[in-house]
């Protein structure tokens, strides 16, 4: 069709038109708000990088996570930052490490609000990697053990689910595997499958003190070069048995949320990293763009590229926006 016969503009030209014809809503429903949790009694750290975030006690934990359940969103997903490190991160598959503790909390606050854990090695490891080490290599098959122990905690504290986030390679059958034997067939994995090495993770590392401490995490990470990587990754992820398929970070990596999406038929999260938020909340600190409009037109084109679910620091104020 061509102009005249086709006018573009005829269908826009009022707001009932462009609702009509609108192809992508965000809903409530599509929200993962990721929360911080510390040993303590009512504290609430702000974290710099990351304004409106906070570091938060098991208390104040639970009342952002009602906050979060009152604004209608379906989940959230925690980060612990135990009390210790050490070599093989031991506080991450404690029985009373932080994570299980702050999950038991929730749950017995908010039966409905689906409780997600963020399943890692590297908020606990003295080294800061995601992974156990030998020498100055990240063991992967060593690593697979610890994984599954954590998930298998967490599931025992009463997770809804869990998201190994490490980038091992076949974690996902070992947890799947471990959960099984235990009885949690019914709590799903959301693999973390294509994760890169991204600079957008800083302030995440500053949140969570998760830094490596030597070295990168190129070794396991993705390389923000490669896309066909991408689906075998998910691919595998997928036949090993994820439930959920993500891809992280967001922005920069759209044309591999859209290429996920035609490929696999299960359904794709996508994470709004912390430094897709700094970004955002440091411009409109300096009154550079409006921060709210590009929140909502930022998490509409991810879910626009083929993400059903947006794990999002923004969480909490988008469901205000698309709830007023
Ligand atoms: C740890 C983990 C990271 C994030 C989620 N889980 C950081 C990393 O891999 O260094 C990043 C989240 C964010 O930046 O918001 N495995
Ligand atoms: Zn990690």
């Amino acid at each position: 069709m061509l102009f005249p016969d086709y006018r573009g503009r005829r269908m826009r030209q009022n707001k009932a038109f462009r609702r009509m014809v609108r192809e992508t809503k965000l809903s409530t429903d599509d929200l993962i708000l990721p929360l911080f949790t510390v040993d303590g009694k009512n504290v609430k750290n702000p974290i710099p990088s990351m304004p409106g975030q906070y570091q938060l006690s098991i208390d104040n934990l639970v009342k952002t996570s009602q906050t979060a359940y009152d604004l209608g969103i379906p989940a959230v997903i925690l980060f612990g930052l135990p009390d210790k490190k050490d070599a093989l991160g031991t506080r991450a598959y404690a029985k009373n490490g932080i994570v299980q503790r702050a999950v038991k909390a929730v749950k017995e606050k908010l039966p409905d609000l689906a409780v997600i854990t963020d399943v890692c090695l590297c908020q606990y490891t003295d080294h800061g990697h995601c992974g156990i080490i030998d020498g100055h290599v990240v063991d992967n098959d060593a690593s697979l053990d610890l994984l599954a122990r954590t998930a298998l905690s967490h599931a025992r504290a009463g997770a809804d689910m869990v998201a190994p986030s490490d980038m091992m390679d076949g974690r996902i059958a070992e947890i799947r595997n471990a959960l099984d034997e235990k009885d949690f067939s019914h709590v799903p994995i959301m693999a973390y499958a294509a994760k890169y090495c991204s600079a957008y993770y800083g302030p995440f590392r500053e949140a969570a003190d998760s830094a490596p401490q030597f070295g990168d995490r190129r070794t396991y990470q993705m390389d923000p070069a490669n896309a066909l990587e991408a689906i075998r990754e998910v691919t595998m992820d997928a036949e090993e048995g994820a439930d959920i398929i993500m891809v992280k970070p967001a922005l920069a990596y759209l044309d591999v949320i859209c290429r996920v999406r035609d490929e696999v038929d299960l359904p794709v999260a996508a994470y709004n990293v912390s430094g897709e938020y700094a970004m955002i909340k440091a411009a409109e600190k300096m009154g550079w763009l409006d921060g709210k409009k590009v929140m909502m037109e930022t998490l509409t084109a991810i879910k626009r590229a083929g993400a059903d679910l947006i794990l999002t620091y923004f969480a909490l104020e988008a469901a205000r926006e698309l709830n007023s």
